[in-house]
């Protein structure tokens, strides 16, 4: 193949590669998805269901990528960071870009009917992706910050908007009106702590590969339905999700390996 006269169209090729030594957050956004969820009648505002698949197309990445130590779900998008020194295929950007929006995306759509035995897949769904390089753990730590403190934003404007819709008999513009304070109106009205509400709501998904020594036995934390084992050794990588803070210091001072190399 490289003899042929024609070998020569592939230095047209533009090398990609990203900046060595740089934390890599790749997020993932599904597209339309506004839609997808009307068409596909999701619980408003949050469904469970689908936020499970996403939880679950993020560990068929982290499987995947060994380098993704840690990832952060919310609503209909991901992001992904790998450890600094990776090499995964030698910091390609489009290699690397399009091979994680693809397998999220067909692992979506894959186990779409676990999720929703009720509801067939109507058309097929897509997701968007980029990549930031970050020089530091402090910007990481930032981005990660930055993420989480917009699910809770948006969980605290949707959760009081459409009480006020279903419970309240608003319609949705007189709710898009009357949201000025949105923990009082919850509360006083309609009796909703929103403290209480679930964590997976108001803190998104936290899916982190954690190194666990294994001695004969399985941790316990492998049989949850929340870890896959990922491999058989001594020392097991489990991907354990949780619904944290990820914004104050003690997730990332418990976890210093996260940032460290
Ligand atoms: P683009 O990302 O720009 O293509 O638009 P989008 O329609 O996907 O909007 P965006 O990513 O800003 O927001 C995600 C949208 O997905 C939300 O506005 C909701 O309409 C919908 N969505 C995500 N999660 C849920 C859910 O759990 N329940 C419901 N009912 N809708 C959801
Ligand atoms: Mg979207």
């Amino acid at each position: 193949m490289s003899g042929s006269k024609y070998a020569y169209v592939k230095s047209y090729e533009t090398p990609d590669n990203l900046l060595p030594g740089t934390f890599i957050v790749v997020r993932l956004d599904g597209h339309a998805f506004h839609n997808l969820s009307q068409k596909h009648s999701f619980i408003r505002p949050n469904d469970e269901r689908a936020l499970q698949l996403m939880d679950n197309a993020a560990r068929d990445v982290m499987d995947e990528f060994k380098d993704v130590v840690l990832a952060f779900g919310e609503s209909d998008e991901y992001s992904f960071l790998f450890r600094k020194t990776t090499a995964v295929y030698k910091r390609r950007h489009a290699k690397i870009l399009t091979t994680i929006t693809s397998l999220f995306t067909s692992s979506y759509v894959f186990h779409w009917h676990r999720y929703f035995p009720e509801t067939p897949l109507q058309y097929p769904p897509t997701f968007d992706g980029r990549i930031v390089l970050y020089p530091s753990a402090q910007e990481v730590r930032d981005y990660f910050a930055w993420r989480q403190v917009d699910a809770h934003i948006n969980n605290l404007y949707n959760t009081t908007f459409w009480a006020l819709v279903q419970q309240g008999g608003e319609s949705t513009t007189q709710a898009h009106h009357t949201l000025k304070t949105k923990h009082e109106i919850l509360f006083s009205r309609f009796n909703i702590n929103y403290n209480s509400l679930p964590e997976r709501f108001r803190k998104g998904s936290v899916l982190v590969k954690e190194d666990t020594p294994v001695e004969g036995e399985v941790p316990e934390k492998a049989q949850s339905l929340d870890t896959r084992d990922l491999n058989n050794s001594k020392t097991s990588s489990q991907v354990v999700l949780h619904h944290c803070d990820i914004i104050k210091d003690d997730f990332w001072d418990a976890r210093p390996f996260l940032l460290s190399k």
